[in-house]
């Protein structure tokens, strides 16, 4: 079933955590300390709380945009942070799953609602053997002059 959402359409790249490269990587990040570490509790209480409490009642949508121009290290930043929380829950089995968004897009009506959805809401479904069966997107978008 995991070999099964690797190779899924739309996954780029798939990997176990932790990984120390990417603990490499996190530290080699120039970025105000007290932001690195809100990024963290962010993204720890979306493996925490966010499954035990309805969205109606704490509106946390698990969703974190790192926006900026490009090379300012959002990519680096998405790889880090996920491995710093896999970090935070030893033992756990955390992967990191980075999505090509260009092969989820179609010019048809609707099929790139239905490939994005098919990723995140029907695969989600078929990670609930995880033990923590939720997944924290992270998304990337450039600004650019
Ligand atoms: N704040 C930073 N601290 C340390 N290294 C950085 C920082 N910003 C960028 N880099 C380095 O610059 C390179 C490019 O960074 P990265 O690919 O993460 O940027 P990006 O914002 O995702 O770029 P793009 O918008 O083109 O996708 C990497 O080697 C990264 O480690
Ligand atoms: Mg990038």
């Amino acid at each position: 079933m995991r070999g099964d959402l690797e190779t899924s359409k739309g996954i780029q790249r798939a990997r176990r955590l932790p990984d120390t490269a990417l603990a490499a990587l996190w530290d080699s990040i120039i970025l105000d300390k007290a932001l690195k570490d809100r990024l963290v509790s962010q993204a720890m209480l979306n493996f925490t709380l966010r499954p035990k409490v309805e969205r109606s009642v704490i509106p946390l949508h698990g969703v974190i945009l790192l926006v900026g121009q490009p090379g300012t290290g959002k990519t680096s930043l998405a790889r880090g942070l996920a491995n710093r929380t896999a970090q935070s829950f030893q033992g756990s089995d955390f992967r990191l799953l980075e999505v090509d968004p260009h092969s989820l897009t179609s010019s048809a009506m609707g099929k790139t609602q239905k490939a994005v959805s098919e990723l995140f809401v029907n695969r989600h479904a078929k990670l609930t053997p995880y033990r923590h069966p939720n997944l924290t997107p992270l998304c990337g978008a450039e600004i650019r002059a």
